[in-house]
Order: C-alpha cells, then structure tokens, then sequence
C-alpha cells in the first residue's frame, strides 16, 4: 500500500493547497466513496468542509444514523437535511421507473441547492467520481453506450451548480478507494457496504412508492442482511437486496387465507456493477430468509429468487 499511502499524503496537500480560504460542499450518500472523500477532506481542510446528507426517505433501516454517528465523531462538518416529506410527496403517483429517477434526481438537486445558498458561500464542490464514472459518461457522450438508466447519484450533480469541481478519486478504482478508507482508519463496516443506488427503495418498489412500501421492504431487506452476511461468502458478493413487487397472491397464514405482497430476492457477483452474475446461494439460506420474511413481515406471503444475469436483467429492477 505505499503508492496509496503516499497519494493520500500528497492528494491532502493538494486539497488543503487549492482551497486555501474558500468553503467545499459535499454531499455524502452513506457508501464508501462519498464517506472517504468526507473523511480525506476533513483531514485536509477541517470545518471548511461542509458535508450534507439528503436523507429523501427511501433509505434502509439504521444506514443514515450510522453514517452520520461515524462522520460526526470524526469531526466532519455535516448537516443532515430531513427531506422525506418532500420527495413522497412528488413521488405519489408515479410508476414509471424513469420518471421516478428523474423526480428524485431532480428534488435532489433543488434540496442540495437550497442549502448551498444558505450555507455558502461556497468556491468548491467535492464529489467522489471514480475513473469507471468517468469512461462511462465521456462513452455516453460519445453515443457509443446507449442510455439504460438514468442514474442519480451523489457524485453526478450538474455542472450547472458552478462550482469548481474536487475529485481527487478521478483515476481510482472502487478497491483503490477502499484501500484508502482503510488508510484512513474507516471502520471494516462501512467500508464493506455494498453499492446502493442513488434512488434508493424507490427503483426497488415496482410501481407507485408508498411509506407502507416502503416500511415493508425495509423490514424484509433488513432480514436479508442478518441472514446474508452470516454466510462465509459474503465478501464475494456485489449486492444483496429485496425487491417489493406490485402484486399480491394467495397464501396460507396460521388457519387463515391471505392474500400479500411478494418480495424477490436479488443477490450478484460483480466486478464493476456492468456485468453480474446471480450467486448459487445455498438454499438452507434461502429458505430461512424466506421463512423469516413471511412469518414476521405481515403483508408478505411469498419470497421468490431471481435467477437472472446481467445482461440480459440490470442489477437494479427499474
Ligand atoms: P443496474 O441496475 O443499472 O445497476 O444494473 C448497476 C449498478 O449501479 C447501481 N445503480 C445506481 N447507482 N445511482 C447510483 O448511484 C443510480 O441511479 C443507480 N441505479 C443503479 C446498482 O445498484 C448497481 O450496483
């Protein structure tokens, strides 16, 4: 790890060099990238950093206390911004996977503005863009990779937000960055967090996003995750999640007919997040998350597993 050692030594230089008396805004998302560009620039510019975390309601059980308990007591300078009521409200009513992006993506930025204005001013916007983020935006602006999702993210806000750009991340990859959160002394936790989609539990809700969705899929993705990560092979995989969808069938629960909601289970192998493959979880697994979610979630009676590759299925539902 000495080249990586050195490139944080030299990468907090530069920052502290470059920004000299101005401010830096942030966004933090809660993964890995964000929350190690978080800590890298609090050692090199301390409160000049403002880091701001969105939570827009459509995040999992515990993940933005976590995060904000860990940035806080490193000393970062973050404002968690309560928008929840605001993005369902705009969300009620769409069921279109690329309109429910683009509603999200577009709050995102109208909140993150807000703040700005009050907070700023502010010289510098820091985001942590890796090298494959790059390739893939200059590919797509070049027509070569046709366009399957709109993708929200914390590192993509628009240019039009006129600030200079901070991506010190810009020719690393995802395992570099992890590297460098463990330099940085960022606990095994957090720095293992599987990828999580910018949209949240909304492009994992098929159809329209209700809180009642949302508390459901909430609870049953937690389930997965305790029953997951106790299998030896958890590091190897990309993504494990549960997918709400927007149908209900017929089920037996105690004596009674019911009639509930199913939940696919999705969990890849992946590299990159281009490609994946579905992972031959052994079934004891399976079948006990199964069990848990129907017998402690009502409004689910039924758990299916989803055996697609990507291609031809994206990792993601919608
Ligand atoms: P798909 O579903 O396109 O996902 O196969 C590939 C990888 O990207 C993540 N993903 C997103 N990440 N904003 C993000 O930051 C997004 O809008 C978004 N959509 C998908 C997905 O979880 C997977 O790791």
């Amino acid at each position: 790890n000495w080249n990586l050692d050195r490139f944080v030594e030299e990468k907090i230089e530069e920052i502290r060099e470059q920004v000299g008396e101005n401010k830096v805004l942030l966004a933090v998302s809660g993964g890995v990238d964000s929350t190690t560009l978080a800590v890298l620039l609090q050692r090199a510019i301390g409160d000049k950093l403002t880091a701001i975390f969105v939570d827009h309601g459509l995040l999992r059980i515990g993940e933005k206390e976590e995060v904000s308990r860990f940035l806080k007591d490193l000393g970062v300078n973050l404002v968690v911004i309560d928008a929840r009521e605001r993005f369902l409200e705009k969300l009620r009513g769409v069921i279109d996977p690329e309109e429910k992006r683009r509603v999200i993506g577009h709050e995102f930025v109208g909140v993150f503005k807000e703040e700005a204005r009050k907070r700023g001013p502010f010289k510098f916007l820091a985001q942590g863009t890796l090298y494959p983020d790059v390739i893939e935006s200059a590919a797509s602006n070049t027509g070569m990779a046709a366009k399957i999702k709109t993708h929200h993210n914390v590192g993509g806000l628009p240019e039009e937000l006129g600030f200079e750009l901070i991506e010190p991340f810009r020719y690393l990859f995802k395992d570099e960055v992890r590297k460098i959160a463990e330099i940085l002394g960022i606990p095994k936790d957090i720095i293992r967090r599987q990828p999580f989609p910018g949209p949240g539990l909304a492009v994992r809700i098929l159809g329209e996003v209700t809180e009642d969705k949302l508390e459901l899929l909430r609870r049953a993705d937690r389930i997965l995750m305790e029953e997951i990560k106790k299998w030896d092979k958890y590091d190897e995989i990309w993504q494990s999640f549960a997918v709400l969808l927007p149908i209900k069938t017929v089920g037996v629960k105690g004596d009674f007919r019911s009639y509930e909601y199913v939940i696919a289970i999705r969990i890849v192998k992946s590299e990159d997040g281009m490609t994946a493959n579905f992972v031959e979880v052994p079934y004891d697994i399976l079948g006990k998350i199964a069990r848990r979610i129907t017998n402690e979630i009502i409004g689910i009676n039924r758990v299916v597993y989803d055996l697609t590759d990507k291609p031809p299925a994206t990792i993601e539902w919608e």
